[in-house]
């Protein structure tokens, strides 16, 4: 049975094949200065920072540039940021790139005028903004992460190694996103594979809990199923428009505050991925990827029901013998989606050895919305069994 809740997502969205021309008339609703806001110079090699730039300079915008956000945003970067559009008092935060620029105009959205300690603040005591909070909007080109319609900011500190998010509220969302699937054609395949199983795992989180048949099992499925056989034909070939256009949209709608909605989630993955992304500085899907079938195969025992479910209607696994085995097909079968795609399939290869083990256990977050609430021990051997 779903809960009671309130729905409301503040993000307006331009979708498809020339969907940047709409910047020039959504930037008429901001103010002179605009920080532009990039990564490690992808958008420059491809076209997309001269097109930008070029809508900006035709609504006559003045351009603070803060490029060089680096994968996995850091601690650092944001105090830089923040200095940057308090000293030019900017308008809008205007997010070119992936899921780590978009989470980091973000944070630099709720850090600009905060006093005291933003890490704390935020991603440590989870708090919400009570300083004046920066606009934010996002021309995204890279796919996975959904952060171009959540409030999601995950924010690394090396100093303390901690990778943590916090989902800030609608008024630190983006006000508008631009999704134009050819801006990802040219992705990395490392990086186009990262993000597709970050989209399908976000679903997993959200699904992979509660007992009850509800929409949103439903909508979780068909999401599924489309990213798995979208990933396909990208792999094949990563110019496949309809592929494209199917895994950006499907990644939106993954983790875009919809699927949530009354009902419980999971997201220990997630906390187990950020931890080791915490010691490794790798690539948020991989770190995901690497440490999921120890753990499903570790909470199947306690959702077993769920399980079988994810194997029949996703992987269209035969209904014959005892649920137990039936789910295990099921994860047999994302395990050899896995290998298709060329997502990391173990921690080891992510750089993390035995002696990593218990600080990684210790930065992992336990959630309590899934199947079961883990305990230390089960942390570590869940890490151990993805060495
Ligand atoms: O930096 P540049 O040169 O632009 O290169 C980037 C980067 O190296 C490259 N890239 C992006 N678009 C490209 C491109 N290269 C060629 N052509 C293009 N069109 O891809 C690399 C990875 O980019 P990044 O933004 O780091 O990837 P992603 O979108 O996967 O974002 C990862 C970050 O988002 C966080 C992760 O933890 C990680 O820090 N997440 C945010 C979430 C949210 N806001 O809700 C939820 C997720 O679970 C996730 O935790
Ligand atoms: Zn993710």
């Amino acid at each position: 049975m779903l809960g009671n809740f309130e729905y409301h997502n503040p993000t307006k969205v331009y979708f498809g094949k020339g969907a940047l021309e709409n910047l020039n008339e959504e930037l008429k609703n901001y103010g002179k200065t605009v920080q532009l806001i990039y990564g490690g110079g992808s958008i420059k090699k491809n076209g997309i920072y001269d097109a930008v730039v070029a809508a900006l300079h035709a609504c006559g915008k003045e351009i603070v540039e803060d490029g060089g956000v680096m994968p996995n945003p850091t601690t650092e970067k944001v105090l830089e940021g923040a200095a940057i559009a308090r000293e030019h008092a900017v308008d809008l935060l205007l997010a070119v790139g992936g899921g780590s620029v978009c989470d980091y105009a973000k944070a630099v959205s709720v850090s600009a005028y905060c006093d005291g300690d933003f890490w704390q603040k935020y991603y440590v005591d989870f708090e919400d903004p009570t300083c004046k909070v920066i606009p934010v909007a996002c021309v995204l080109t890279m796919v996975g992460t959904g952060s171009e319609m959540n409030g999601g900011s995950v924010i690394t500190n090396h100093k303390e190694k901690r990778k943590i998010g916090h989902v800030f509220g609608s008024d630190v969302m983006p006000k508008f996103t631009i999704l134009d699937p050819t801006f990802t054609y040219t992705v990395p395949k490392r990086q186009m594979v990262a993000g597709i199983y970050d989209a399908f795992n976000h679903i997993c989180e959200q699904y992979f809990s509660g007992e009850d048949d509800n929409v949103t099992d439903y909508l979780c499925e068909g999401l599924m199923r489309s990213i798995v056989v979208s990933s396909y034909k990208a792999i094949e070939d990563p110019c496949d428009y309809e592929a494209r256009s199917n895994l950006m949209w499907a990644a939106t709608w993954a983790l875009n505050t919809l699927l949530d909605m009354g009902k419980e989630t999971d997201w220990e993955v997630h906390m187990l991925g950020q931890a080791v992304g915490a010691y490794t500085d790798e690539t948020h899907g991989m770190t995901l990827s690497a440490v999921s079938l120890p753990y499903y195969r570790h909470i199947l025992p306690y959702g077993v029901k769920k399980f079988r479910r994810f194997a029949v209607e996703v992987w269209k696994v035969e209904e014959k013998g005892s649920d137990e085995e039936i789910a295990l097909k099921g994860l047999a079968a994302l395990e050899h989606w896995m290998k298709d795609l060329g997502v990391a399939m173990n921690i080891s290869e992510l750089g993390v050895t035995p002696d990593m083990i218990e600080g990684i256990a210790e930065a992992t977050r336990v959630m309590d919305g899934g199947y079961k609430v883990l305990t230390h021990a089960e942390i570590v051997k869940i890490l151990q069994e993805s060495l």
